[in-house]
């Protein structure tokens, strides 16, 4: 979907994102987020990290956002998965994604009867269609969740390992957007996630692109160019590294930015001040990382404290 059309159906969903939005929603991560802390606290040393706060504090935001109930997180986190997974069988993934489609149709039915006050209700009021509506909401499912959940593993794992930048952090918590910013552009997760098919002829770089062929954006070399960033392999939470292409760029880029920023910089400030003593209780040379999926992460990521 092109232009005019594409952008049609963004305008759908931009309002349900802007900051204004997500300040509102702020109190609410701030519990999810002080919720899931105080279970890592509760329960035993080490902890997995992922299992614990990174997977559920964005399956608890997207279900806030979007008014999916969370106890359903099980079935929707596994459809995702075999969605984001690039070694599953096109028809395994077809599948999980029919599951999920025919998931959310039911869901927009009870809506439909009941109206809740989520942006689910509110797109099926603007489109009053229900099957755009729930092909919607998969997507919204699938892009918001596990993405998040990857940076806030990954984020964490490279704070506790640069104890200078995480003093930085500690000492001045205003800096922790930056430190944000530095992540996304350092790890660019969505690394195969800006594919496109040329429409007509192009010609990029001296090279000619026909219509027809297919084009892989590599976001994470770009977000390693020396020339656009300083000793780019560096992680830096003091540099300025808000030109990043992390949430893609352009008519087309991440429409989960704000929530997603406002999630990280509450789960990293948090993380901080209430469990001063964290650290990583493997190292990182013996960590797993998942090489297989469209977003780059961490299987699991055991701290104590
Ligand atoms: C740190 C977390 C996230 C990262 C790194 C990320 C990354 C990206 C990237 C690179 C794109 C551009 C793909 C392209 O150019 O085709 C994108 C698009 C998108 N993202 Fe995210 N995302 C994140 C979180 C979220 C969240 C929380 C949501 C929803 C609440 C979301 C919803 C979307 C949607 C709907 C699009 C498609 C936009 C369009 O085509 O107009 N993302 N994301």
């Amino acid at each position: 979907m092109d232009g005019a059309e594409h952008l049609s159906q963004r305008r759908w969903v931009t309002g349900e994102f802007t900051l204004k939005r997500i300040a509102a929603l702020e109190p609410r991560l701030q519990q999810i987020v002080d919720e899931r802390v105080d279970a890592l606290l509760a329960g035993p040393r080490p902890a997995d990290l992922v299992e614990t706060l990174a997977l559920p504090v964005p399956s608890l935001a997207i279900c806030e956002l979007l008014g999916v109930p969370y106890r359903d997180h099980g079935f929707f986190q596994e459809r995702t998965n075999t969605m984001l997974r690039r070694t599953a069988a096109r028809a395994e993934q077809g599948a999980a994604m029919l599951e999920l489609n025919a998931y959310l149709d039911e869901l927009l039915a009870h809506k439909q009867r009941e109206p809740g006050d989520d942006l689910l209700t509110r797109l099926l009021d603007r489109t009053g269609d229900r099957k755009m509506s729930a092909g919607f909401g998969v997507l919204l499912l699938v892009a918001g969740h596990e993405t998040t959940a990857n940076m806030i593993s990954l984020g964490t794992m490279t704070l506790l390992e640069n104890p200078q930048s995480l003093a930085a952090l500690r000492d001045d918590p205003t800096k922790t957007p930056g430190a944000v910013e530095e992540m996304l552009r350092y790890f660019t997760i969505g690394e195969y996630a800006v594919v496109r098919v040329a429409v007509e002829d192009t010609e990029i770089g001296g090279t000619t692109i026909r219509a027809g062929e297919g084009v892989i954006a590599l976001s994470n070399t770009a977000n390693r160019d020396p020339d656009a960033f300083d000793d780019p392999d560096l992680f830096d939470v003091t540099r300025d590294a808000r030109a990043h292409l992390g949430f893609g760029y352009g008519s087309r880029s991440c429409l989960g930015q704000n929530p997603a920023r406002a999630e990280l910089r509450i789960v990293f400030d948090t993380l901080l001040r209430r469990i001063p003593g964290l650290r990583l209780a493997q190292p990182v040379d013996k960590l797993s990382f998942k090489e297989e999926g469209v977003v780059y992460r961490l299987h699991e990521l055991p701290v104590a404290w």
